[in-house]
Order: C-alpha cells, then sequence, then structure tokens
C-alpha cells in the first residue's frame, strides 16, 4: 500500500469536510517545539502557533505527560461531583492571577460567552439595570469567537452575514477611541465594557500606549465592567504574563484561553471576584467539560512553563529584536510592521497583483508558515519557546521570501 501524499489528504478534507476553512495548503504529521512536519517529512517552522495557543512549543513534554497521567487516571466526571483536581487549579488560577473565582470552561468563545452572562447577571443583580435592559459596549474590529452572540458583536460581515437575528444589547465603538467610550458609558444601562488589549485577529492593531488604563479608569468612574478578552494576547505571548499587565490594568473579568493548555486540550476560563462571579448561581451556567480533572492538570502545567521556562521574558525581547529586523527590510511595499512582544504583523502594500496569500505560499515553499489576516497582513506569532538562533535564522526565511517577491 503506499503511503497517502498530502494532496490526498487535502482531497479527503475537501470531499468529506465542512468547507468553513482556507487551509494553507500544508497537511502537518508531527509537531516538536517551533517545529512542525508535514506528511512528506519537510521541516518548517511555526509561525502561527495555533493563533497562539501553542505559546509553550508543540508536545512539549511536561504538559504531554500531565495529559497523559490525568488521562490514565481520571479524566471526566461531569460538574455533577467533585474532582480532586479542579480546586487545586482554581487555587492556583486565583493566586497566580490575583481574582477570587474562577469558572471553567473550554473554548474561548464559550469563555467570553461566560463573561457577557456575568455582566448581565451583575447589571440586574448588583449595579441595578431594569431587566433586560442591560448595554455591553464592544468595539468594531472585534473578535470573540464564533457563537451567535459574539457574532453579532461582529463588524465583520464574513463573521455575521446570514447569521441573524442577531442577538441585540451590544454597542459598538471605534477601538482606541477614550472619547467616543466615554460618551457611551455615561447611559445608565451600560454595565460591561469588552476589549482585547491588542485586536490579533483584526490584524495585530495595538492602541495607544495609555488607552487600557485611561478606559479601566473610565469604566471604574461610570460603574461598568472591564472585561479583557486576553484569549490571544494573554499567557506570555506579548512579552507579559498578560497584555494589560503593560499598563498595570486589572480587569474586572479577565477572559482567558488557547495557551492556558499549550495547545494541548480546549480549556479556557473566566476570573473575577464574588460580587461578580457570585451573581451565577448553581443551575444557572455550566458546560459538561469545563474544569475536568484532565484540563484542570494540563492548565496548572501550562502555566509552570510559562513561568519556569521565562516565556514572557522571552518574547518581550525576541520581539524587540523581530519588528527593528522587519523594519530594516525598509521595502517601500511593506507599509507596517507592528506588534508586541512575540504578537507581530507585517503589512504589504497592495501595489503589485500579490497578496499576503501568495507570500505565505512563498515562506512555506522556504520553510515556514504563517497565515494572513485579511488580504495584506501577515501575522508572525511563532512559539514562545523559539530561541534567538532559530528566530534569526526564520527571518532569514522571511527576508529571502519578500526579496523573491520583489518586497
Ligand atoms: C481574542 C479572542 N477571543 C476569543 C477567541 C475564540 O476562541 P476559540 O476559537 O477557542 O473559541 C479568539 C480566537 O481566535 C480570540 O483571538
Amino acid at each position: 500500500m503506499t503511503a497517502l501524499t498530502s494532496q490526498d489528504f487535502i482531497k479527503k478534507e475537501d470531499k468529506f469536510g465542512a468547507h468553513n476553512y482556507h487551509p494553507l495548503p500544508v497537511v502537518l504529521a508531527r509537531g516538536e517545539g517551533v517545529f512542525v512536519w508535514d506528511v512528506e517529512g519537510k521541516k518548517y517552522y511555526d509561525f502561527l502557533a495555533a493563533y497562539s495557543a501553542v505559546n509553550q512549543g508543540h508536545c512539549h513534554p511536561k504538559i504531554t505527560e500531565a495529559l497523559i497521567e490525568q488521562s490514565k487516571t481520571l479524566a471526566l466526571t461531569s460538574r455533577a461531583f467533585y474532582n480532586n483536581v479542579l480546586g487545586e487549579w482554581e487555587e492556583y488560577m486565583t493566586q497566580l492571577f490575583g481574582y477570587d473565582k474562577m469558572l471553567p470552561m473550554n473554548s474561548g468563545a464559550e469563555a467570553d460567552e461566560t463573561a457577557l452572562k456575568l455582566v448581565r447577571k451583575w447589571a440586574y443583580k448588583v449595579k441595578g439595570v431594569p431587566a433586560n435592559e442591560a448595554k455591553i459596549v464592544v468595539c468594531d474590529g472585534n473578535f470573540h469567537g464564533r457563537t451567535i452572540t459574539i457574532i453579532s458583536m461582529s463588524s465583520d460581515p464574513d463573521a455575521y452575514n446570514h447569521y441573524g437575528p442577531y442577538t441585540p444589547g451590544f454597542v459598538n465603538i471605534p477601538y482606541n477611541d477614550i472619547e467616543r467610550l466615554e460618551k457611551e458609558l455615561q447611559a445608565p444601562n451600560v454595565a460591561g465594557f469588552l476589549v482585547e488589549p491588542i485586536q490579533a485577529e483584526a490584524g495585530v492593531y495595538v492602541p495607544e500606549d495609555g488607552y487600557l488604563k485611561k478606559a479601566a479608569e473610565l469604566c471604574k468612574k461610570y460603574n461598568v465592567l472591564f472585561v479583557a478578552d486576553e484569549v490571544q494576547t494573554g499567557l506570555a505571548r506579548t512579552g507579559k504574563m498578560l497584555a494589560c499587565n503593560h499598563e498595570d490594568v486589572r480587569p474586572d473579568i479577565l477572559v482567558l484561553g488557547k495557551a492556558l493548555s499549550g495547545g494541548m486540550y480546549p480549556v479556557s476560563c473566566v476570573l473575577a471576584d464574588d460580587e461578580i462571579m457570585l451573581t451565577i448561581k448553581p443551575g444557572e451556567h455550566g458546560s459538561t467539560y469545563g474544569g475536568n480533572p484532565v484540563a484542570a492538570k494540563v492548565a496548572m502545567t501550562a502555566l509552570d512553563v510559562l513561568q519556569n521556562e521565562k516565556l514572557a521574558e522571552n518574547a518581550e525581547r525576541l520581539g524587540k529584536i523581530f519588528r527593528a529586523e522587519m523594519k530594516a527590510i525598509n521595502s517601500p511595499l511593506i507599509e507596517m510592521v507592528r506588534g508586541k512582544g512575540l504578537l507581530n504583523a507585517v503589512a504589504i502594500r497592495p501595489t503589485n497583483d500579490k497578496t499576503a496569500w501568495d507570500v505565505c505560499l512563498g515562506l512555506k515553499e522556504n520553510g515556514l508558515i504563517a497565515k494572513p489576516t485579511h488580504e495584506h497582513i501577515i501575522r508572525f506569532t511563532p512559539p514562545l519557546v523559539i530561541t534567538e538562533e532559530q528566530l534569526m535564522d526564520a527571518i532569514g526565511i522571511i527576508k529571502r521570501t519578500f526579496k523573491e517577491f520583489g518586497i
């Protein structure tokens, strides 16, 4: 029997799978650290890291071990019963991030949904908003996931078209616009402001210095909850444990996901203090898998790895090198290099018939995989375990590819 080729696997997915993604034509079969290998054995630098879920590197041995050990011992109990790992994880999380309580979920979207529910409960039970009148302010360009409620907040037609009717109760404002935020926060029924510290999916838009700090202060002034979606920016990606740490901001509600498991398992959570968290009573929210023992063990190990291997510090240091090297290319076709830590993007000026997609195909040929966000932006987010030597090697590939494209 002949082995299946990449083309065979692509055809299979195309025939039997829904067409809700447009993957780069590379079929991965193995991963280790910053590297992945395709079915034919070709090695690539992974400069997407599963949208920042694999901050700790592919198949980190300690996280893999935690997954194997716990899944051999006790995998799922549901929350109908207690288990002997969840409490330990909750204690770990609340101490590490400085909150009274944690609520565990699985995907980032579910954690964001949980945060929205908490804001609404708090609005009615604590702030005193009249029933069903609560409003949540969100930003244009946001990405918080794919549920009906979440896409109801989206300003991207690809995300919301033909999925109506939409969930009401959201007020969209421009990102990075403090004056507009203050205007909206004054409305009496506004209960929350949900924001990404950096808009990653939109194209790695970094707000002005001080934006998060001012936004958090305004939320306090108008008795509105400041909710930070750190599903992508959190957990060392931007050079600190949380992107909010860059401005010493402590969100009222913190949403985490992705790298919470080091890419091993879907694990997400919401952190908040009692005044907010205890507005949800037994039976009012939950998830069969949320808080299962495997998730709990994997998450604790994934966070240990981030701290023990000083991955935030590595992201901070190597991110500066990456941006300096990209800027040094100094080509008129590179419109902008932006980012923080190892969450970076290069925007390509659309002057010829080549798109970011074509550049990503070229990068792939040269041994580095990355993915465009929107037509002319390439996001570069390697696993945070990358060394300086590996980074310089990868930068060499990027420069060579740009040169081939006349960039
Ligand atoms: C900021 C942010 N929030 C939420 C999500 C949704 O996470 P998930 O795909 O795990 O539902 C994402 C995913 O990219 C994200 O970047």
